[in-house]
C-alpha cells in the first residue's frame, strides 16, 4: 500500500499526500516459507530523488519515464508544485513536469523533514537563479550526524555566499550567477557530487568536481542533465568536468532501475531460500551485490536484463566491509545483515560509509538473532531459526531488512512505522505476494503508540 497510486493525469496536490502517506499502517507478516517467482523492479529511487529536483532548473515540459510509486517521489513533486511548476502524470510511472514557470521561493522544513533529499532544491535553484533558501533536512534516522558541509564547501568555491539560520541553508552567487571552479572534496559524498554538479551545470565556465561519487544515481542525473541540454563529461568516474551552459531545454528521460531494491529482494531469497527472477535489471550495477550473495552460496544467472536469483542449500557466513561505488553499497548492509543472521558461522559486517548505521540490530535480536555491535561493526553469529516478533521500523533500509527476517522466520511478525518503508519501496506487499510471501497491511488501532517518524 503506497503512499500514493496515482491514475492518469492527477495532480499531485499536497492534500492527497498528507491522506496517502499514513503512518496509521502497519505490516503482518507470516514466515518461514521460500520464495518464488517474478518480480519487475521498479526505477531507483536515489536517481529518482536527484532528477525531480533538477528538473525545476529546466525551462521547457521534462518527461520523466520509469518513475517510482514511492512518497519520496511524491514529497518532492509537491516542493516542484509550490514553487509554480506543473506536475502531471501521464501514466503510473510517467510524469511531465514543467518549471518554466516556476519562482524562486523557499523550500520549507516540513518537506526536508519527510524527504532528505529536498536539499538537492539547493543546488537547483542556485543553479537556475543564482539563489537558494531551503530548510535544512532532518537529522538522520541511523543515528549519528548526516553533515553537508561538502556540499557547502562546492556551493562557496562555485562564488556563492552561504548562510545557516534559523533552521534554513541561504545561498546567493555574486553577480546573480555561480561561476565555475575546481572542488575537491574531502569526502566521497553522493549528496555533494549531485548538488554541487546540478548548480555548475547553469555557471558561467568550467567546473571540476575530484574525488568525485560514481554511484549508478549519479551518472543517471549527469545523462539527465545532459538530455536536457547539459555539458557533464566523466560522470561514474573520480573526475567530473561541467561546462556551464546558459539554460537547459525540455525533453525526455527514463531512470534507472533501482539497484538497491534489486538487491533487497535478492537478501530475502538468501534469507527465505527459494528461485526468483528480477526482471527490469542492470546487471553491471549489481556485480558487488551479486559477488557476495555468491559467497554466501546464493545462486545468480544473468539473463539479459533480469536475475536469476535462487537459494537452495545452507546459507554460508561471510564478511562484508561497505563502500562507496563500486564496492559493496551501505544502503544494503542492513538487509544482508538479515540473511547472515542464519548464515552458518560468524560474519562481520564493517560499514565504512555511516558509523552507526546499526539500530536495527536490537530489533533483529528480538527475533533470537546472535549479534554484537560495536560503532561500526556487527559481529553475527549464525542461528538455526529466527522467531516472529513485534518489530519497529527505524529507517528505510532497516525497515526492508525487517521484512526480510520476518519473511525468513517461523510465526508471526508485525511491523510498524512502515511509512520507512514505502518511502523507497513500490508496491512492497503486491511484489512480495508475487512471490510467496505471506504479508498484509493492516490499521494500527488509534490507541496505540505511534513512534515519531523522522526522514532520513
Ligand atoms: C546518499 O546519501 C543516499 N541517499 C544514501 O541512501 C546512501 O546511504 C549514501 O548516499 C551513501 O551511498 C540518497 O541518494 C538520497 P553521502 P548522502 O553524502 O548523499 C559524509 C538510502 O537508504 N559526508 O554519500 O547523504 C557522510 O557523513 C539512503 O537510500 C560528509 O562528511 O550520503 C557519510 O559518512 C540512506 N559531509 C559519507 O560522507 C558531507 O557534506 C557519505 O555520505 C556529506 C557527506
Amino acid at each position: 500500500m503506497n503512499c500514493f497510486s496515482l491514475g492518469t493525469m492527477k495532480t499531485v496536490t499536497r492534500s492527497y499526500i498528507k491522506k496517502r502517506c499514513n503512518p496509521l499502517i502497519k505490516y503482518i507478516v507470516e514466515g518461514g516459507r521460500p520464495l518464488f517467482g517474478e518480480i519487475h523492479i521498479s526505477g531507483a529511487k536515489n536517481a529518482a530523488v536527484a532528477i525531480i529536483p533538477a528538473a525545476l532548473m529546466v525551462t521547457g515540459p521534462c518527461r520523466i519515464e520509469n518513475v517510482p510509486q514511492i512518497s519520496d517521489v511524491t514529497i518532492l513533486l509537491g516542493v516542484l508544485q509550490d514553487l509554480g511548476a506543473s506536475v502531471r502524470y501521464l501514466n503510473p510511472h510517467t510524469v511531465e513536469v514543467d518549471c518554466t514557470k516556476l519562482r524562486n521561493g523557499r523550500v520549507p522544513y516540513e518537506s526536508a523533514r519527510q524527504c532528505r533529499a529536498s536539499y538537492y532544491m539547493l543546488g537547483a535553484l542556485l543553479g537556475r537563479f543564482g539563489a537558494a533558501d531551503v530548510a535544512l533536512p532532518g537529522g538522520c534516522n541511523f543515528g549519528g550526524t548526516r553533515p553537508i558541509d561538502q556540499h557547502l564547501k562546492g556551493f562557496k568555491a562555485l562564488g556563492a555566499q552561504v548562510d545557516t539560520q534559523g533552521g534554513f541553508v541561504m545561498a546567493e552567487a555574486a553577480g546573480g550567477r555561480v561561476k565555475g571552479t575546481s572542488i575537491f572534496l574531502d569526502k566521497v559524498s553522493v549528496g555533494a557530487t549531485i548538488n554541487i554538479m546540478m548548480a555548475a551545470a547553469l555557471a558561467e565556465g568550467m567546473t571540476v568536481i575530484e574525488n568525485a561519487a560514481k554511484e549508478p544515481h549519479v551518472v543517471d542525473l549527469a545523462n539527465f542533465l545532459n538530455s536536457m541540454g547539459a555539458n557533464i563529461m566523466g560522470a561514474g568516474t573520480d573526475v567530473i568536468k561541467v561546462r556551464g551552459v546558459d539554460s537547459l531545454r525540455g525533453g525526455t528521460y527514463s531512470i534507472i532501475p533501482d539497484q538497491i531494491e534489486a538487491g533487497t529482494y535478492m537478501a530475502a531469497v538468501a534469507a527465505c531460500g527459494g528461485s526468483v527472477k528480477l526482471c527490469n535489471i542492470i546487471p553491471k550495477h549489481m556485480d558487488c551485490i551479486t559477488a557476495k550473495l555468491t559467497e554466501m552460496g546464493v545462486e545468480v544467472q544473468e539473463v539479459d536484463d533480469s536475475l536469476l536469483v535462487s537459494r537452495i542449500g545452507p546459507l554460508v557466513r561471510t564478511n562484508i566491509k561497505t563502500m562507496p561505488y563500486p564496492g559493496f553499497p551501505t544502503d544494503m548492509q542492513p538487509q544482508v545483515a538479515a540473511a547472515l543472521c542464519l548464515a552458518r558461522g560468524t560474519s562481520v559486517i564493517t560499514d565504512n560509509v555511516w558509523n552507526s548505521r546499526f539500530r536495527y540490530i536490537d530489533e533483529f535480536k528480538r527475533m533470537g538473532a546472535q549479534i554484537q555491535v560495536d560503532g561500526n561493526l556487527a559481529i553475527i553469529e549464525g542461528v538455526e531459526r529466527l522467531t516472529g516478533a513485534q518489530l519497529e521500523a527505524c529507517d528505510l533500509r532497516a525497515g526492508a531488512a525487517m521484512l526480510i527476517a520476518a519473511l525468513a522466520a517461523h510465526g508471526i511478525s508485525e511491523i510498524t512505522n512502515v511509512q520507512y518503508i514505502e518511502r523507497g519501496y513500490e508496491d512492497v506487499i503486491g511484489k512480495l505476494r508475487s512471490i510467496g510471501g505471506s504479508i498484509r497491511a493492516v490499521e494500527v488501532p488509534e490507541e496505540e503508540p505511534l513512534a515519531v517518524s523522522s526522514a532520513g
